[in-house]
């Protein structure tokens, strides 16, 4: 397998994740900001298909139709010259003092009808650059006081705005669904729509559930202590998983947007044999962009920058590698069988059989003994790990 990435391999970057300049809360830029014409000549150099943004990444926030004009056509033209897509765009409704308590959900009406005005704007970009998903990370839509915010109510704006947008898409034509990002906290003491799950019952109580899905990131995941490719697993069951935020994550703190592979390089491993080989259904599971939200250490230049941006291929190819190996390994596939993995497949109960039925079959329960049938036998679930474990390490084929 090669670790050269081509187009078909659908590696995308944020304009924000390369474009970060380093700056934190206790302290100024390390890198200057990068021109988009640049970003799109390198990320293409390095193998790359697509391009994502938020609105502000791309002209700044209150730039004049001219200016805004302007930088359209300067990315239009090295998208051109380099065939680089973009697949997805996005709201900025965070960075302006405006949205601190919040866009779609703020408790002030007027930034609720302004937020709105501004997601439209760059929908209609959007859909002129192609893009095919529309992110929504409500990152400032939260609180820090709980009397502060009627969580019944502002889920009911944020319902009314996804219903809204929605029809807004239809009655445009556009080729275009949206994928809420979950995030537990940061900016915002508590946000709203918090994990995959929160965001998964969220979409079932919309006008036109089938537009929204989600964009799960994996560090936002971990920062609730939840297993990603676990959550990935449930959103692919839902078929919710619209795109895909990939980064690195370090335990429960703040967002760490580090390389992918570089925080919890087991799940990682799980979550490239999902998306790629898809378990006992098989694969690929997921087809879409596999895109990079992370961002270069702020201990980097911008030598750092396209290293570590190589980094997150180079390890997602690694991975996809070695998960493929993993399943081609026959001592794999004996452990699975060992660990009854593709047991899970068979109904539980036959074709047809009632509860009667079920309790007319005796050996399901009366002469079902427990110990015998079960007593000191394993599931050889640790040999399987540590299997995964060795192909991951490259110690095996
Ligand atoms: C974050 C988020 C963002 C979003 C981006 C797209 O925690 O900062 O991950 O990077 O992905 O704003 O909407
Ligand atoms: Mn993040
Ligand atoms: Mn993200």
């Amino acid at each position: 397998m090669s670790l050269t990435p081509t187009k078909d391999d659908k590696f995308s970057f944020g304009l924000w994740t390369i474009g970060y300049n380093g700056a934190d809360p206790f302290g100024g830029p390390t890198r200057p900001a990068l021109d988009v014409v640049h970003v799109v000549e390198k990320l293409a150099e390095i193998g790359a298909y697509g391009l994502t943004f938020h609105d502000d990444d791309l002209f700044a926030f209150g730039s004049t139709d001219a200016e805004r004009q302007k930088q359209i056509d300067r990315l239009k033209g090295a998208l051109a010259d380099t065939g680089l897509i973009v697949p997805m765009a996005t709201t900025n409704l965070f960075s302006a003092p405006v949205f601190k308590d919040g866009g779609l959900t703020s408790n002030d009406r007027g930034v609720r009808r302004y937020s709105l005005r501004k997601i439209m704007r760059n929908i209609d970009l959007a859909a002129e650059l192609g893009a095919e998903t529309y992110v929504a990370w409500g990152g400032r839509e939260g609180a820090e006081y709980d009397s502060a915010k009627d969580i019944r109510m502002a889920l009911e704006r944020y319902k009314e705005a996804f219903n809204f947008l929605g029809q807004y898409v239809l009655d445009k034509g556009y080729n275009m669904r949206f994928a809420i990002e979950p995030k537990p906290n940061e900016p915002r003491g508590d946000i709203l729509l918090p994990t995959v799950g929160h965001a998964l019952a969220f979409i079932n109580e919309l006008d036109h559930p089938e537009l929204v899905g989600l964009n799960p990131e994996v560090g936002h995941e971990q920062m609730a202590g939840l297993n990603f490719q676990a959550g990935i697993a449930q959103a692919l069951w839902h078929e919710k998983l619209y795109h895909i935020d990939l980064n690195g994550q370090r335990g429960i703190k703040y967002d760490q947007d580090l390389v992918f592979g570089h925080g919890d390089l087991h799940n990682a491993f799980a979550l490239v044999d999902l998306l790629e080989n898809g378990g006992v259904a098989g694969g690929p599971a997921y087809t879409g962009p596999r895109h990079f939200d992370y961002k270069p250490s702020r201990t980097e230049d911008e030598n750092g920058v396209w290293e570590s941006a190589k980094a997150n291929i180079r390890t997602y190819l690694l991975l996809k590698e070695r998960a493929k190996a993993f399943r081609a390994d026959a001592e794999v596939q004996e452990a699975l069988k060992a660990a009854q993995v593709d047991q899970l497949v068979l109904p539980t109960l036959n074709e047809g059989e009632t509860a009667a039925d079920l309790v007319a079959d005796r050996s399901a329960f009366e002469e079902f003994d427990t110990d015998a049938y079960f007593g000191g036998k394993g599931f050889n679930f640790v040999r399987l790990q540590q299997l995964a474990t060795e192909h991951l390490m490259g110690a095996r084929g």
